[in-house]
């Protein structure tokens, strides 16, 4: 009966096509929740760490955030990290998954002085996880660059710093090699370089579009396979850990079967999600994005492609570093083919030459480009499987964000409930080799340029509380339920 009112009130909220998979998980699977540094740290000049190409982007132009608000305190994490951990351990989970933060480790981002207050603070983070037997999953970058790097050498778009993330990675696999086993090189380089470097919407700002970001993304990856040799060459044998680079698109749903409207949802994906992870696991960028970005350079009066090549030297260093493919997803877009944009100023979006909508029953989140389309990650799962090969896929983000905060979310849980459905159906019905959820987010965060008004926790946080009070959702004690269960309904089958 509960399983019927709750496949009604999925209906309702527009998950028709999705009836909740009614399997356990398999043993072996792996639950985490994540969250990042400049999110929820705080302590932003504190103990020796300097500013950040966020903080600074937060104090010099608040009006690129949405409330004006700073990360300087967030969750206050830096003072109240017990209490993150005791409401890890409380919702049963297998991994926690935080950032280090680059400046508070190497104050002027250069690997010549550690601070010794901000290795203290993360030795001290782990001996907590540890003490209560749940693994970190560890992200070096989460977008927060030195700002010094950002200021002296122009960040992203220099190739040395690559060299410097590299020094940086090393330590931290020297620092925490008794800690740490599930390391993440850097997260979303596209939202690092197609923001940060292309339209400039996120820190540092830089407007560059369709040049500064393909700049970026050569340095980024290149930055992430220094730093995945370094742990091959000198750590692994040792530590015996794992490395991976996060990818992360949206799922683009064809708004049709006509070859163009298939062709464009494959390109979206390449432009999306296989800039990043074609070097990575196939080697070189994908043709589709080579091909265009070359054909438009060329129309554009450029003598050469606005992507930069990789050498053949540089190919053969950048595939294969991983050790499972990392995935974050939040929603789902139809999508269409459409004639390419007139050539005029270079942009990323001319050169995938797409359109994206979503249906007008589904639920969207706080952002306009958020469907809530469960069976969309099913689709992805199994594109990432036909693409990239048998690989063990790990989500390390999930979740749903909305502008409410409020605390009988059920709509979270129906979100929740929906997408690990997809998760069993891509395992038990479609072979994709998926290991571990991790849902984003345990607290609500700083939200970028969303600031204090866009939530995604399963804790509430009292932003305006000097003790920043965590209060459980009812999203926390559901998530809670099913990791203990195992299982999504009330009656689950092997
Ligand atoms: C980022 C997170 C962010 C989340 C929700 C992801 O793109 O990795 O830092 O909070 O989306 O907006």
């Amino acid at each position: 009966m509960k399983l019927f009112i709750f496949v009604l009130s999925l209906i309702s909220l527009g998950f028709a096509d999705d009836e909740i998979n009614s399997r356990y998980f398999p043993e072996n699977f792996k639950f985490g929740v994540a969250n990042a540094a400049p999110q929820i740290e705080g302590g932003w000049l504190e103990d020796g760490k300097t500013e950040t190409v966020w903080d600074h982007f937060a104090h010099t132009r608040p009006e690129m955030i949405v409330d004006r608000s700073t990360p300087d305190i967030a969750c206050d994490s830096y003072h109240k990290y017990k209490e993150d951990v005791a409401m890890v351990k409380a919702m049963g989970l297998d991994y926690y998954r935080l950032s280090i933060a680059w400046a508070r480790i190497l104050p002027t981002g250069y690997p010549d002085k550690i601070n010794q207050a901000g290795v203290q603070y993360y030795k001290n983070l782990f001996a907590e996880l540890k003490a209560v037997n749940v693994e970190p999953m560890v992200t070096l970058y989460h977008w927060d660059l030195p700002q010094s790097l950002e200021d002296e050498l122009g960040g992203w778009l220099n190739e040395t710093v690559a060299d410097l993330f590299a020094e940086y990675a090393r330590l931290c696999f020297e620092l925490f090699k008794d800690d740490v086993k599930m390391w993440i090189t850097i997260n979303e380089p596209k939202q690092v370089c197609q923001a940060g470097y292309g339209t400039g919407f996120f820190a540092p700002g830089v407007v560059s579009n369709g040049v500064g970001e393909y700049i970026c993304t050569k340095n980024v990856i290149l930055a992430h396979a220094k730093a995945y040799h370094i742990y091959d060459n000198e750590f692994r044998a040792a530590s015996q850990g794992r490395v991976a680079m996060v990818v992360d698109t949206t799922w683009f749903e064809p708004a049709s079967d006509s070859a163009e409207d298939q062709e464009a949802s494959e390109r979206a994906l390449q432009f999306n999600l296989g800039l990043y992870a074609n070097p990575i696991f196939i080697g070189n960028w994908p043709q589709v994005v080579i091909d265009r970005v070359a054909q438009r350079s060329a129309l554009e009066g450029f003598a050469t492609s606005r992507l930069p090549a990789f050498t053949e030297e540089e190919i053969a260093y950048v595939k294969g570093t991983y050790d499972y493919l990392a995935l974050n997803h939040y929603a789902t877009n139809m999508i269409n083919a459409t004639s390419d944009a007139p050539i005029a100023d270079p942009a990323y979006w001319k050169d995938i030459s797409v359109v994206t909508w979503k249906k007008p029953e589904w639920p969207s989140g706080s952002a306009d480009w958020f469907g809530v389309v469960p069976w969309g990650l099913r689709h992805l799962l199994v594109w990432l499987k036909k693409t990239y090969g048998d690989v063990e896929i790990v989500i390390t983000e999930n979740g749903l964000s909305d502008t409410t905060g409020i605390m009988e979310d059920d709509h979270r849980i129906s979100y929740y409930q929906g997408y690990l459905s997809a998760c069993l159906d891509a395992i038990y019905e479609d072979g994709v080799n998926l290991s571990t959820y991790t849902a984003w987010s345990i607290i609500d965060d700083w939200e970028w340029t969303g600031g204090y008004t866009s939530f995604l926790g399963m804790y509430y946080v009292n932003f305006t509380d000097p003790e920043r009070t965590r209060i459980p959702r009812k999203s926390a004690s559901w998530f809670t339920n099913m990791v203990a269960t195992r299982c999504l309904v009330d009656t689950c089958t092997k």
